[in-house]
């Protein structure tokens, strides 16, 4: 219902024709193609709006989404498809800094609510072996500062520094003169956060002296729920973005709200349910038009004829590609990216959501039956565990996450109910749902309730899942540390935002990568760009086709 009404007022928004600026008539329409709505997309297109509207640009803008929905990898489905109980499936947490996301959720009169349990419980760090961490938990704000005080010394303090330093450098892209980039790369390296970014997690650390226990149980329990990652397999930055979630916040209804929003606001033509196939330069006709346009092919993916393809009549200015290239399948025909978009590895998710009234089960975590147990419980490596990268990481634990989200009432015995989420690189099987709940899954658990005079036992059946809901994502790169980064220019009107994914991979990120690009494209309306990057610091940066650093884009830098 909520998604219906939705789409309905976006097909609204469609409908109607974008207001040009009235003194702009006699230059002819910039016509700007955006594939995919994720963060990225819908930034992308909300920003250029506002930024053509500033300055007077007549642009129309043009969306073409594969899937039925905008959001991307932020979604949410509804516990037991009640459309009351929606939960986060993809990305669902922000934070206070992630400034593009908090202001559009004020802009858009969204409502920022604590995402977590809606009681009070225990959160704890298991090893597989044992807890090496527990503390009370209210609500998303794992930790306490206070409370690691007695258990890690000052640790925890200092790197509560270097994250505040390390996040208040990266801020320093949203503004001038670092703000707007042509290159990623060379910003990073301005900064000086290749330090941070080509290094691993545990070297970073251990260069600051904070690579102790504290690193090892909670720094490492951050990088995995957060990138599925051990610490020697994910840079310095990706490390220190685990540790800011502090006041995580969601938006009241789903995340994904923010970016139907943004498109809305964008005044764009949303074309859901329609892939691009290719993209192509167009000949030019005309001998006095030096710059030749894009002409884009889709199919249309709901149809019965899905694999007809379609040219699309409008020849496009400026081609903007809003998704991993690796995984959408778009054929660039003829050779018209001048800087080729080199595949990165990305990790592979499997995210679990059920719902089920059953607490997680004391044996499964070598308790005693009367001892209390976390309700949302993140990982780490167990004392002889090797670290591993990727889906081989998860060591003894087997899993990253397993967490209470959400209160839920089950609609057919109106008893109350737990939604959990869980994060592992494999799928779960019912023998592990089995014994981390302490009930046989998924077979009826049948449970007796003795009468007074022991005849006419009522039998009640209660099924241990009552909703389950299992995904496959590629959610993120796997960070492994580099100090290159995939330009968002690609040729000539040709952009890309997913080069920053393996920089930091968030919605903020790809949304300010969406405002990037929108603000480049302004800037080359407007006659400001050059092809040079801006000189920011001296000698540095000058040409963004320089290579400021050695190492191959793409490949890590140290021996992995
Ligand atoms: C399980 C999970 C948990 C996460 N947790 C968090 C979190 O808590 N906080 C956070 O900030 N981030 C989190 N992330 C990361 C975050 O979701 C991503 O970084 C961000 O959403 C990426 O946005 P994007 O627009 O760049 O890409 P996407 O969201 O992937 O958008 C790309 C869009 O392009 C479309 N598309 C692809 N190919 C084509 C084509 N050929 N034609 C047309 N359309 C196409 C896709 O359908 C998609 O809608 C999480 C991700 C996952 C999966
Ligand atoms: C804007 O683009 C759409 C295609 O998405 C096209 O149908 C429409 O005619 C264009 N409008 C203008 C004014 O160029
Ligand atoms: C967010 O809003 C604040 C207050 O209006 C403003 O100062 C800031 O520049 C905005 N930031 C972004 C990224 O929009
Ligand atoms: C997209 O496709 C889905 C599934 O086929 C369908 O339910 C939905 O109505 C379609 N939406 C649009 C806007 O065409
Ligand atoms: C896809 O095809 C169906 C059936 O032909 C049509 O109703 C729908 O409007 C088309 N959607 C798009 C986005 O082209
Ligand atoms: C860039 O910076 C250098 C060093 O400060 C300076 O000499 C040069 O003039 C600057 N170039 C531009 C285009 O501003």
């Amino acid at each position: 219902m909520r998604l219906l009404s939705t789409l309905g007022a976006l097909a609204a928004a469609a409908g109607v024709a974008p207001a040009f600026a009235a003194d702009v008539t006699a230059k002819p329409v910039k016509q700007v193609a955006v594939i995919g709505a994720g963060a990225a997309g819908a930034s992308t297109a909300y920003h250029l709006h506002r930024y053509a509207e500033e300055a007077g640009i007549a642009v129309n803008i043009t969306i073409f989404e594969r899937s039925s929905r905008v959001g991307g990898r932020t979604l949410t489905v509804n516990a037991h498809d009640n459309p009351l109980s929606p939960v986060e499936l993809g990305a669902s947490i922000f934070v206070r800094v992630n400034h593009i996301l908090w202001n559009a959720t004020d802009d858009f009169n969204l409502v920022r609510i604590d995402p977590g349990v809606d009681e009070k419980g225990l959160f704890g760090i298991w090893d597989g072996d044992s807890f090496v961490y527990t503390q009370d938990s209210e609500s998303w704000g794992w930790w306490s500062l206070a409370k690691l005080f007695w258990k890690y010394g000052t640790a925890p303090y200092h790197v509560n520094n270097l994250v505040q330093q390390t996040v208040g450098t990266f801020l320093k892209l949203y503004e001038k003169p670092y703000f707007p980039f042509r290159s990623l790369t060379t910003r990073a390296f301005e900064l000086d956060l290749v330090k941070v970014t080509g290094v691993t997690g545990t070297q970073f650390l251990a260069a600051n002296k904070l690579d102790g226990p504290f690193a090892h149980d909670i720094v490492q329990a951050a990088s995995r729920v957060n990138y599925m990652s051990n610490l020697a397999y994910i840079h310095g930055l990706g490390t220190m973005v685990s540790m800011a979630p502090e006041g995580a916040k969601s938006v009241l209804g789903g995340n994904w709200r923010i970016f139907t929003s943004m498109v809305e606001s964008s005044k764009a033509y949303l074309n859901l349910n329609t892939t691009v196939v290719s993209i192509a330069q167009e000949e030019a006709k005309d001998t006095n038009e030096m710059i030749s346009k894009y002409i884009i092919k889709t199919s249309n993916t709901s149809s019965a004829e899905a694999g007809k393809v379609v040219r699309q009549s409008v020849a496009f200015d400026d081609v903007v590609i809003a998704t991993p290239w690796q995984f959408s399948d778009i054929k660039e025909e003829g050779d018209m990216i001048q800087h080729p978009i080199e595949p990165v590895p990305y990790a592979k998710l499997h995210v679990t959501l059920f719902s089920s009234p059953f607490r997680f089960s004391p044996q499964y975590f070598n308790l005693d039956p009367a001892a209390p147990v976390p309700n949302s419980v993140l990982t780490t490596l167990a004392g002889n565990d090797e670290a591993k990268p990727g889906s081989a990481g998860a060591g003894k634990a087997g899993f990253f996450s397993a967490t209470q989200v959400k209160k839920v009432t089950n609609p057919k015995t109106s008893g109350e109910e737990y939604v959990y989420k869980i994060f592992s690189p494999e799928a779960v099987t019912s023998e592990f749902l089995s014994s981390l709940l302490g009930v046989k899954v998924p077979e009826t658990f049948v449970r007796t309730s003795a009468t007074d005079d022991g005849e006419d036992a009522d039998f009640e059946t209660i099924d241990p899942i009552s909703w389950y809901h299992p995904a496959v994502f590629h959610p993120y790169p796997q960070k492994l540390p580099r100090v290159t980064f995939q330009d968002p220019i690609l040729g000539r009107g040709l952009y890309y935002t997913s080069g920053i994914e393996s920089f930091i991979s968030t919605m903020e990120t790809s949304a300010l990568m969406g405002k990037n690009v929108a603000r480049l494209i302004a800037d080359d309306y407007l006659g400001i760009s050059s092809t040079k990057e801006e000189n920011v610091s001296a000698g540095l940066g000058h040409d963004r086709e320089q290579v400021v650093l050695g190492g191959k884009q793409g490949v890590a830098t140290d021996e992995l």
